[in-house]
């Protein structure tokens, strides 16, 4: 991959300014401020659907310029990178024009509604040699990198289950209208969050390789958009339940619900080891509880996020003071900026996402076919 590590500041080109789209922004207008990095980030072009939508929210976002076409944004000589928060079926002809432009993509998740479509986009960012970078966020937490080591140094044995889950409960109200979320192609609760705990499950214990699921539409329908009396049927999931065997012959269980009354962000796991275990919630996201004790001094101890668990310490030298939500992907947004001065590799890339991808795709199929399925292993 091409060095750019001779310039001093990077262009940055943001399509869509909504929930993701501002978090992308707010973090390339921070991360030089927490983080030593080769270059600057200029927030250069803001596109979105409209010219009076790409307006405000250049205007709210700090973007120099504003456009309605987005194919004009990845054209500007002034964008380096190429930041992606459109629905998620736009992904795959936005991503292609900035891997042929030659520009760095980082894409929002799921990579895209199938994954075919991923493969293909992983295949031409390889080809053209250009850094690529999927927004699984959660995985920059310091608390997840560390249950990571606890694993892979065999703190809590060898490794025995994993439990998972995705919950939350912003369709848990069937008059909360359709979206991109619930297109028949691409969408669902699986798709849209399970695709944050199948990373996980990867980052943590590894592939997956045969899934047995079940796929469930709560809501027949809901309002076609917001303040509509006429419905249209739901095709996709609420809830799937999924057991999954890693490569490592772990077997483990997966939960994506985005029906789960009483539930913010319960994306949390439990791994279970041979001499203890780790558990995690986002909704507490500065603890990790690690047991390891035995006979009278069994159970979990809570470990609080600090600076010793870097790069906690770059926003804050005190422990206890926690970070959020929009630090991970300040992280995230560091770790691009690395990639892209230096042409390494930022994961989880295009490649990485194409396999959770595929693994969402494989217990689609699962639950349609009623029966355990192999995840494709062919790229
Ligand atoms: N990583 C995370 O934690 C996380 C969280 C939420 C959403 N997401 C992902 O981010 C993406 C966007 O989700 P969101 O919640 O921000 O949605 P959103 O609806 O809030 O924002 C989407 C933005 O894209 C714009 N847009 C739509 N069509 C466009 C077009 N043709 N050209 C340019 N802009 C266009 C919309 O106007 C809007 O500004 C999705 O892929 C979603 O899965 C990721």
């Amino acid at each position: 991959m091409a060095q750019n590590s001779s310039k001093t500041s990077v262009g940055i080109g943001l399509i869509g300014s909504g929930f993701m789209g501002r978090c992308h922004a707010n973090a390339f207008t921070a991360v030089a401020g927490l983080f030593d990095l080769p270059m600057t980030p200029v927030k250069q072009v803001l596109a979105d659907h409209s010219q009076e939508a790409a307006n405000a929210g250049a205007r709210a976002l700090g973007f120099a310029q504003a456009t309605a076409d987005w194919e004009a944004l990845i054209a500007d000589k002034a964008v380096d990178i190429v930041a992606i928060t459109a629905p998620n079926a736009l992904h795959e002809p936005m991503a292609l024009a900035a891997i042929a432009a030659g520009k760095t993509v980082y894409c929002e998740k799921p990579l895209s509604t199938t994954a075919a479509s991923a493969l293909t986009m992983t295949k031409a960012a390889e080809e053209a040699g250009v850094v690529t970078c999927v927004g699984f966020n959660f995985l920059r937490n310091p608390m997840l990198r560390l249950a990571r080591e606890i694993i892979q140094a065999g703190e809590i044995g060898e490794i025995t289950g994993f439990r998972g889950r995705h919950a939350e409960n912003y369709m848990s109200d069937p008059d909360t209208p359709h979206s991109f979320r619930t297109d028949p192609e691409g969408g669902g609760a699986l798709a849209d969050i399970g695709s944050h705990i199948i990373s996980m499950a990867r980052f943590l214990i590894g592939p997956i390789v045969e899934v047995s699921a079940d796929c469930q539409t709560i809501f027949a329908d809901r309002p076609v958009r917001a303040g509509s009396t006429q419905r249209r049927p739901v095709v996709v999931d609420d809830v799937t339940h999924a057991l999954v065997r890693f490569d490592s012959g772990v077997l483990g269980s997966l939960e994506a619900n985005w029906a789960a009354t009483g539930r913010t962000m319960d994306l949390s796991f439990e791994v279970t080891g041979t001499r203890g275990a780790v558990a995690f919630s986002q909704e507490r996201m500065n603890e990790l509880h690690l047991h390891t004790g035995q006979g009278g001094r069994a159970g979990y101890r809570r470990i609080e996020a600090g600076p010793d668990h870097e790069p906690y310490g770059r926003f804050c030298p005190a422990a206890g003071h926690h970070l959020g939500f929009n630090d991970l992907k300040i992280i995230e947004v560091a770790d691009l900026l690395m990639a892209h001065a230096t042409g390494g590799a930022c994961s989880p890339d295009f490649r990485e996402a194409w396999r959770v991808q595929q693994t969402v795709e494989a217990m689609q199929a699962s639950s349609q076919e009623r029966r355990w399925l192999s995840v494709d292993k062919a790229s």
